[in-house]
């Protein structure tokens, strides 16, 4: 079996983790979860979203959020599903943004009021805007598995978002299994085929934990040969037009496996295992 030496884990529970809690959080718990978690050693993480507060109110003060974490200096990524919302966090000097597209047209109509063909389009602008910005750019294919509207989702689906994102530019792929249907047979063919068809491209894993088979499909996606992988603290998570889709996989439970297979992370297991329960004591699940 092959095992990375090094293995980049992006915490996404600030962001993936909270936007889906159907009671406000308070921006200053929201804050001190991020600054504790930029204490135990992240590299970068997902910290807000850019979205209509109509559509995820818990989102609502993506402005604040992105000031304290300049203040606070540290890198990280925030979500940007349109121009509208790319153009807010340039004002808010955002380093890294995230589009996300899903590989099912009938996500995309629930989730950002847009075909995929539709959503790919919005890319073109966006991508030249942040570039000239000097921006980071995340690229999500979500529903890149299955699709709780449509169900299995063709390896050729995931294959159109990606061209368009490679050609467009992006700096990384996240290929997200947003309602945790996958197994780890499928995610490594999966993760296999596109690192053949583009050996120059960074690919990111970001598994739901729906079926607990996250941590396996993390295993398979590293025999294809991926590094890059998105957690939230105390598994917490899911996407609002997700239905039955729960949290992502536990960053405790990555790191712990992953450092015990002799990865490297910089992460301080310590420091995160103490962050948890403050994590969990947030979400209402
Ligand atoms: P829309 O309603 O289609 O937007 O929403 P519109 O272009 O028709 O505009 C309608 C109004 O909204 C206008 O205002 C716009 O200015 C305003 P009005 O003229 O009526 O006063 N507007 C905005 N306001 C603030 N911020 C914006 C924005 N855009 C338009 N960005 C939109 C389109 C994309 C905004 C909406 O569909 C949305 O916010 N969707 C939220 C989707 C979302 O956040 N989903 C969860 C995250 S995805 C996920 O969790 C998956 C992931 O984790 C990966 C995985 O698991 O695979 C990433
Ligand atoms: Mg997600």
């Amino acid at each position: 079996m092959y095992f990375p030496k090094e293995v980049e884990i992006i915490e996404v529970g600030p962001r993936d983790g909270l936007q889906n809690e159907p009671i406000a959080i308070p921006t200053e718990k929201k804050k001190e979860l991020i600054s504790r978690l930029a204490k135990a050693g992240f590299s970068r993480m997902e910290t807000t979203s850019f979205v209509h507060p109509k559509w995820v109110p818990q989102m609502a003060d993506s402005e604040e959020i992105a000031h304290f974490c300049k203040e606070l200096g540290i890198n990280y990524i925030a979500l940007t599903p349109n121009l509208k919302a790319l153009e807010r966090a340039i004002s808010a000097e955002v380093p890294q943004m995230a589009v996300f597209v899903g590989a099912s047209s009938e996500f995309n109509k629930k989730n950002i009021n847009k075909t995929t063909s539709e959503s790919l389009d919005e890319c073109e602008p966006m991508f030249a805007k942040a570039k000239k910005e000097g921006m980071f750019i995340r690229a999500y294919i979500s529903m890149a598995f299955s699709c709780p509207f449509q169900g299995s989702v063709s390896f050729e689906e995931v294959k159109e978002v990606c061209d368009r994102f490679i050609k467009l530019g992006a700096d990384e792929i996240d290929v997200g299994d947003t309602n945790g249907q996958a197994n780890p047979q499928l995610v490594y063919e999966r993760f296999s085929r596109l690192r053949d068809l583009y050996p120059d491209t960074t690919f990111v894993g970001h598994f739901h934990d729906t079926r607990k088979m996250a941590l396996a499909n993390v295993v398979a996606s590293m025999q294809a040969g991926i590094s890059k992988f998105d957690s939230s603290v105390g598994g917490l998570g899911g996407c609002p037009y997700s239905p039955g889709a729960t949290g992502n996989v536990s960053t405790e439970e990555l790191l712990d496996m992953v450092s015990s297979m002799g990865c490297q992370t910089g992460v301080d297991f310590n420091e995160l295992i103490k962050i948890s329960p403050f994590a969990k004591s947030l979400s209402t699940r």
